[in-house]
């Protein structure tokens, strides 16, 4: 039995969370790996901790419940803290805040408390000691009581002063705070990690976490840590500051670093507005930050409210609802976006993340299930971060059950049936029934009327929204069996712009084939593929009929651009709006096909640029080619007839050499163009 409930076999069941418990500790602490999400963790936790109530018979003394915090690891020497390192009770909702508030009031009796306010980092707590101004020891805080002794790796801390400035210097003083990675930083040090084929760490905490606990500190050195001061442990031969911000502005003074993000307010209005203004700059912030710590700011009135258990009643920390957490993947559906893009949703069962219930999730595309691992049925990390679209980050791979299975991507499209193509060269996958599917159907229309396609003048986007929603038109062939009526009724239409909009599409049934052939949104053709093509084909059936071989020959079209034309015109459904277009009269002149037949001493010859030459640029080159007749190609093949190489060429240059092609520089492009 995978799951056992706790309700008919408490025993199983404790012993179950016990190993989960196990397993996510040894990877978080050890590993520096984390397997599943902290607030799933505490969850467990949570679990076990009720069940052990329930049944105290089930305790066992090696259960995760008793012993609390990270353990001190081999390698590093144990240090007991002088003064303990607390942790702090902890609140999600305007009501906590406000219990909390009346708490404090309720002790200190007045109403009007004045609250230090700062930022909650998401990095290790850390102890440093300084004796008569010089930096001796760092410790972490390991259980609470007893930490690790860091203090080589912490020396490697670039922003920390190894000696503090000033006069009033303490014989004594553990400056309290943390140590964390800057997301900028975390980035770089992934991207260095995945050059050097070592793994990458899975978010800026760990890597801080995994940094601070190296056995060797050349490594630490290279790793890019930062720290902030927000506390204060043993302190000997000075005053204590009568404030909690004044201490801070003290450390500062002393060349401390502190944060700038802080503010003295009073009461709970002022602690949630501090709330409300940092979480709306969270993204924006250069750190991860898990909410905002209130302490009580008089240091006199934070003795009087003394410790509850293990925490400070003089402060909270407000956090932001977790932004990971696990739930099951019941199916992948696809979903097809205005452009055509494919994209696979999980089905979730509903699990409440980020401050919102999710059923739903992207997983981005095809490859990125596969790289994931991510099976239907595995059990999954959903992520919601602010309003950023939930994610699934990856599965439990040791909560798989036997039946999972994996996603295969559709090969037809779910909202109308037309083939998926997916281009060797790319991630997405696309429906290729442009002009019929549903889902792009106002993408398709509106690209239709656009100006420099069709032109039809006052259709405009809120236009085409009312006629695909009311049903009155599917593809762009029905526009033009709108008659007057059925628009004048649309809003925003009086008798006037209804007319005028009649007398547009009347116009516009009158166009060209470049036009026509824009209109049609075939994928990566613009303007200039679109006359290209007209003038090398002439007419739309040449160009309909025309087979990959053919469209590389026209200018500027290559394989990627040749492989989506075909598809477009392999499809029958757009083949039929095609024939549907002209039956309603839309109608262009075609003249004969004229294959680029240009004079100049490089006519019919195609030519390749590589590598940057040594006085134009590759626009400028590519202009002298074309005037001279040729055609400049974007990859090299067997009907190249010359390459022309500058610094820095690449594989085109070596491909060229294999097939034996005729290789110059500038200046013998520049004889080629004079006809030498
Ligand atoms: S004060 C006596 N201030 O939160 C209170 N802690 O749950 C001691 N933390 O282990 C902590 N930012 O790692 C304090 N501005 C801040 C903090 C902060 C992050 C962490 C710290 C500690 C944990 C307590």
């Amino acid at each position: 039995m995978m799951f056992p409930s706790s309700a008919d076999r408490p025993a199983e069941r404790a012993a179950w969370l016990r190993t989960e418990l196990d397993r996510a500790n040894h990877a978080y602490y050890v590993l520096d790996r984390p397997e599943i999400p902290d607030a799933e963790y505490d969850k467990l936790f949570k679990e076990l901790e009720q069940i052990e109530a329930d049944h105290p018979d089930l305790i066992t003394p090696d259960s995760p419940t008793q012993r609390v915090g990270g353990a001190v690891a081999e390698g590093f020497a144990p240090i007991v803290h002088d003064v303990p390192m607390l942790s702090l009770n902890n609140g999600f909702e305007d009501s906590d805040v406000d219990a909390f508030n009346k708490r404090v009031s309720d002790v200190l009796q007045h109403g009007d408390v004045e609250y230090a306010c700062e930022l909650k980092f998401d990095g290790l707590a850390i102890s440093l000691r300084y004796e008569n101004g010089r930096f001796v020891q760092a410790s972490t805080r390991g259980d609470g009581t007893t930490g690790e002794d860091v203090t080589a790796n912490v020396r490697t801390i670039r922003s920390l002063p190894l000696t503090l400035h000033g006069d009033a210097v303490p014989k004594v003083i553990d400056v309290r705070g943390e140590v964390l990675m800057f997301k900028r930083d975390f980035e770089r040090l992934n991207e260095r990690q995945r050059e050097a084929g070592q793994r990458e760490f899975a978010n800026p905490r760990n890597a801080a976490a995994g940094s601070l606990r190296q056995l060797d500190s050349r490594i630490t050195a290279k790793r890019p840590l930062s720290f902030f001061a927000y506390g204060i442990g043993v302190l000997d031969g000075v005053p204590m500051p009568d404030t909690h911000s004044a201490l801070l502005d003290w450390y500062a003074s002393m060349g401390l670093p502190v944060n700038n993000e802080r503010a003295v307010v009073r009461g709970a209005a002022g602690l949630l507005a501090f709330f409300r203004d940092v979480g709306a700059r969270r993204a924006s912030l250069p750190y991860d930050i898990d909410g905002v710590v209130y302490k009580v700011n008089r240091r006199d009135e934070q003795d009087r409210l003394g410790f509850v258990s293990r925490a400070p009643r003089f402060a909270l920390a407000h956090k932001f609802p977790a932004e990971e957490a696990l739930t099951r993947l019941l199916a992948i559906e696809v979903q097809v976006g205005r452009t055509g893009a494919i994209t696979p949703v999980a089905r979730l069962e509903p699990v409440f993340v980020g401050g919102a219930t999710v059923t739903n999730a992207t997983l981005h595309n095809e490859d990125e299930v596969r790289r994931k691992d991510i099976l239907i049925g595995d059990t999954v990390i959903v992520r919601r971060a602010g309003d950023v679209i939930p994610e699934v980050v990856g599965a439990i791979k040791e909560r798989r059950p036997a039946d999972a299975r994996p996603f295969t991507m559709p090969i037809q499209c779910p909202v109308c049936g037309s083939a998926i193509e997916r281009l060797p060269d790319e991630a997405i996958a696309r429906c290729t029934g442009g002009l019929v599917c549903a889902a792009q159907r106002k993408q398709a229309l509106w690209h239709f009327a656009q100006r420099r396609a069709l032109d039809i003048d006052g259709l405009g986007e809120k236009i085409i929204d009312q006629l695909v929603e009311q049903g009155l038109i599917r593809t762009p062939a029905d526009l033009f069996s709108l008659g007057f009526a059925t628009v004048a009724q649309l809003d925003r239409f009086a008798d006037k712009s209804a007319q005028n909009l009649i007398d547009s599409l009347e116009r516009a049934r009158h166009t060209t084939l470049p036009r026509f052939i824009y209109a049609l949104g075939i994928r990566h053709v613009g303007e200039a593929t679109a006359r290209d093509l007209a003038r090398h084909f002439g007419s739309l059936d040449a160009l309909m009929d025309a087979s990959e071989e053919a469209l590389l020959e026209v200018n500027d079209v290559g394989p990627v651009v040749a492989e989506a034309i075909r598809h477009f015109f392999s499809e029958p459904h757009n083949r039929m709006v095609i024939e549907q277009l002209r039956a309603a009269g839309v109608q262009w002149l075609e003249g004969p096909p004229a294959p680029r037949k240009p004079a100049g001493p490089l006519a019919g010859m195609t030519v390749v640029l590589t590598g940057t030459l040594p006085t134009l640029s590759r626009d400028a080159a590519k202009e002298m080619l074309e005037a001279a007749g040729a055609k400049v190609a974007g990859s090299v093949s067997k009907k190249t007839n010359y390459v022309v190489a500058g610094v820095d060429a690449g594989s085109k240059l070596t491909k060229a050499e294999e097939l034996g092609i005729s290789i110059v520089d500038e200046e013998g492009m520049r004889r080629l163009l004079e006809g030498k």
